[in-house]
């Protein structure tokens, strides 16, 4: 079997549910459930005797070392991570916490149970560390799009915190031998998407007729791949990449805030006219800058198409239609984690800035 870290998360639950779609191998699936975990993202997967969950933190040694011991995995997935950029400016402690020591704590008690293994077992496993295109920093509009090269050059507490687990992966393989791979990531969007990420947050505001908030100018750009195809890459590199590379993963679409907005709020025009026939981009409210706010992002993925023959299956176009769709086609989903917890963040969050 695989152990999957965060996987009632975003990206996560969207890797386990592809994966036994695809495979019998079963999924361990290790998760806090922290604010942002969700069991509901799984609830089809009840009953189903491939999959176990298991409530607890990356960092509860005693609890990952014995879940290792019982279930001998040949594999272990880390997408366990605090993950929104403003929650780490607002709070950057749990993203130390779970990013830094309980990666830190998580290579102890991979390693500790890799060292153990026969030496056949030794020589397959594998540690994947799921990590983002933020830790390279920001890019001026002429730059090159980031490839594995780059620096790290961290400008949040969260890519702060991603960097250093980044290099701590790295680390455990020159240090102590454990077998590592590592994925960059692009800005991911699809189902499952908490709501306080722009293009859930898009949906979900429009939809309850609330401001859309963009961000300083809007003319930041990210570099977006549907979350499927996240999902693809890191099955492809689990197979088949190289022990210690690091692989970026981007879908070549990099697009102005701005215009995912005016995207978003047209297949709403078609596919959820409001009823008083106005357009939901009158909706758009301009609001005060993130702090330290990175202006671009973009994502060589020249390096897994070439070597490991990955390519997305989505163009942004079928990708964010099939994600409007899916907020439309699942309210209840988005009422459930509408909860006091969330309007809190939202209260937090946007009230300074308008
Ligand atoms: P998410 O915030 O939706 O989910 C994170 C999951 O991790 C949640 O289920 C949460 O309960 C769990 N978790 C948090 N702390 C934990 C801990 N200490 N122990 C165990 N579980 C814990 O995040 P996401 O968007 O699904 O991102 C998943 C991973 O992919 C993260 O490592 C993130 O840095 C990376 N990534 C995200 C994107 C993106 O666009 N969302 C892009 C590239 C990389
Ligand atoms: O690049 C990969 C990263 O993408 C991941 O590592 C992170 O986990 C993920 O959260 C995402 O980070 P971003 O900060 O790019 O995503 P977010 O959805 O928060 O914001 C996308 C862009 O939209 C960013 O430029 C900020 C802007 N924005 C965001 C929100 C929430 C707005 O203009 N208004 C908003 O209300």
């Amino acid at each position: 079997m695989i152990l999957v870290t965060g996987g009632a998360g975003f990206i996560g639950a969207n890797f386990v549910l592809d994966w036994l779609r695809q495979t019998d191998e079963p999924v361990l699936n290790l998760d806090k459930l922290t604010y942002a975990g969700n069991p509901e993202n799984l609830a089809s997967l009840q009953g189903d005797s491939r999959y176990v969950f298991v409530k607890g933190d990356i960092g509860d040694s005693s609890l990952v070392e014995k879940l290792l011991t019982q279930y001998a995995p040949r594999a272990v997935l880390n997408f366990a991570a605090e993950s929104h950029v403003d929650r780490s400016i607002h709070g950057p402690e749990d993203f130390i916490q779970t990013n830094v020591v309980g990666t830190m704590r998580l290579l102890q008690s991979v390693r500790s149970y890799w060292q153990g293994l026969p030496e056949s077992e030794r020589a397959d496993f594998r540690f994947l560390h799921v990590s983002t295109d933020e830790v390279y920093g920001s890019l001026s509009p002429t730059d090159a799009a980031f490839t594995e090269t780059n620096k790290l050059e961290p400008n949040s507490p969260y890519s702060a915190s991603k960097a250093a687990s980044d290099h701590l992966v790295r680390a455990w393989l020159h240090t102590y031998g454990l077998p590592v791979l590592t994925t960059n990531c692009s800005n991911n969007y699809g189902p499952l998407h908490f709501p306080e990420k722009l293009i859930p947050l898009l949906i979900v505001n429009a939809l309850a007729g609330k401001p859309l908030p963009v961000y300083g100018d809007g003319l930041q750009v990210r570099d977006w791949l549907y979350v499927k195809d996240h999902c693809s890459a890191i099955r492809r590199v689990l197979a088949a990449g190289k022990v210690g590379e690091v692989y970026n993963v981007g879908g070549w679409n990099e697009k102005p805030n701005i215009e995912i907005v005016h995207t978003v709020c047209s297949l709403l025009d078609e596919l959820r006219p409001r009823s008083d026939g106005a357009l939901y981009k009158t909706q758009v409210t301009y609001v005060q800058d993130r702090p330290g706010h990175d202006r671009r992002y973009a994502i060589d993925a020249g390096k897994i198409e070439r070597e490991l023959g990955w390519k997305p299956a989505e163009t942004f176009d079928s990708g964010i239609r099939k994600t409007v769709q899916w907020y439309l086609d699942n309210p209840d989903w988005v009422a459930h984690v509408q909860s006091g917890a969330y309007r809190e963040w939202v209260q937090t969050n946007y009230t300074r800035r308008s």
